[in-house]
């Protein structure tokens, strides 16, 4: 069975392919949250040095230079000094590089000082591939791939349901949160790849609300948000429940079920999800609720694409993986999120997360 390292072989792979067809001769990329583990198998290497005319390389500061040796499979350099780390990069490159050659970066992940120091020193053109190559490379799963990204998303739907169950008038979001934690760690969740969010009563009306000492009480909603990883896959699942019964709260609830149905069922290779985007906010519309201040969802496990937004040029190709979450929000009073990950199959989509939205 393919492990995690074997896809980041494919996707290095992939990467040298693509930079030949788009005469690359050299690809520099930024370490920093999970993009780096989809290709050399590490969160921690600080930038990976592609050259078309050699092995990888990455580089990475002393502080984590064991666990990365021991993680990747790229050889790691260490870098000797930070104020030195730019020219040893440097240097790196252009023994690989000639007059003319083009170097691949995504500018906007660069401090100015670096970008400034790479295009004073660098030898040959810097390009960007943040549209072209880096969406290419981290485009989403490979099939095999998929197996991988199932297991958190199960473990997210296990931790809600720990939050559900421990759901009783008077528990605060902080015992929710714990138990919700507590539940996703001892499944296997390495990280969370973001704090969290439990919010109760009115709190919950808040698109991110960590948990606080505020104690649940009958008929409120508890909204609860949370993002286990495993080798790097991230899940991110939303549930709102409400404590006893309210019919009121209980029809924000079903439209925003119905939001997340309606946009599951247009999900397809070829789908715009600028249009993805509208549908959610029609069928919320269409119930009498008010637009949500966000947007339909992101990329997860550190891939690059595609983001679900009014104003996304994204269109949806087999293997892109995204969350798919509206809302309703209404200060002072609630709010419901319902979150779903979602990969797209060769004529629709798999749906990842898979605990029950509604009671
Ligand atoms: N937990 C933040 C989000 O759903 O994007
Ligand atoms: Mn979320
Ligand atoms: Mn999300």
């Amino acid at each position: 069975m393919s492990k995690p390292v074997d896809f980041c072989r494919k996707r290095y792979g992939h990467l040298r392919k693509l930079m030949q067809e788009q005469e690359l001769d050299l690809v520099y990329l930024l370490g920093g949250g999970q993009r780096l583990k989809r290709i050399a198998d590490t969160t921690s290497g600080a930038a990976l040095i592609v050259p078309l005319d050699s092995e990888p390389r990455l580089f990475c500061y002393s502080v984590d230079i064991n666990s990365t040796r021991e993680e990747s499979w790229v050889p790691v350099e260490e870098i000797k000094t930070r104020v030195e780390a730019n020219k040893q990069i440097t240097d790196h490159c252009n023994a690989h590089l000639r007059e003319g050659s083009r170097v691949g970066v995504q500018s906007e992940g660069f401090s100015h000082t670096t970008y400034g120091f790479m295009k004073e020193n660098l030898r040959g053109e810097l390009v960007d591939v943040a549209e072209t190559l880096v969406p290419e490379v981290f485009y989403g799963l490979y099939p095999e791939e998929a197996r991988l990204q199932r297991k958190v998303s199960g473990l997210a739907d296990l931790a809600c349901t720990a939050a559900r169950e421990a759901m009783k008038p008077g528990a605060t979001e902080y015992e929710i949160a714990a138990e919700a934690e507590y539940a996703m760690r001892r499944e296997g969740a390495e990280l969370t790849s973001f704090a969290t969010i439990v919010s109760t009563g009115p709190r919950s009306a808040y698109s991110h609300g960590w948990p606080t000492s505020r104690r649940l009480s009958d008929g409120e909603f508890m909204l609860v948000d949370l993002g286990p990883m495993i080798d790097g896959y991230a899940a991110d699942e939303t549930r709102t429940y409400i404590l006893g019964k309210d019919p009121g709260k209980q029809r924000m609830l079903e439209a925003v079920d119905r939001a997340v149905a309606a946009v599951t069922e247009a999900v397809r290779p070829g789908a715009r999800c600028s249009d993805l985007d509208a549908i959610s906010r029609r069928v919320l519309a269409d119930h009498g609720f008010p637009d949500y201040p966000h947007s339909l969802g992101h990329p997860l496990s550190g891939f690059a694409v595609p983001n679900l937004s009014k104003t996304s040029d994204h269109v949806l190709r087999e293997g892109m993986l995204f969350t798919v979450e509206p809302g309703i929000y209404a200060p002072g009073y609630g709010g419901v999120r319902l979150e779903e990950n979602v990969v797209v199959t060769g004529d629709g989509c798999e749906q990842l997360t898979l605990g029950p939205r509604l009671p």
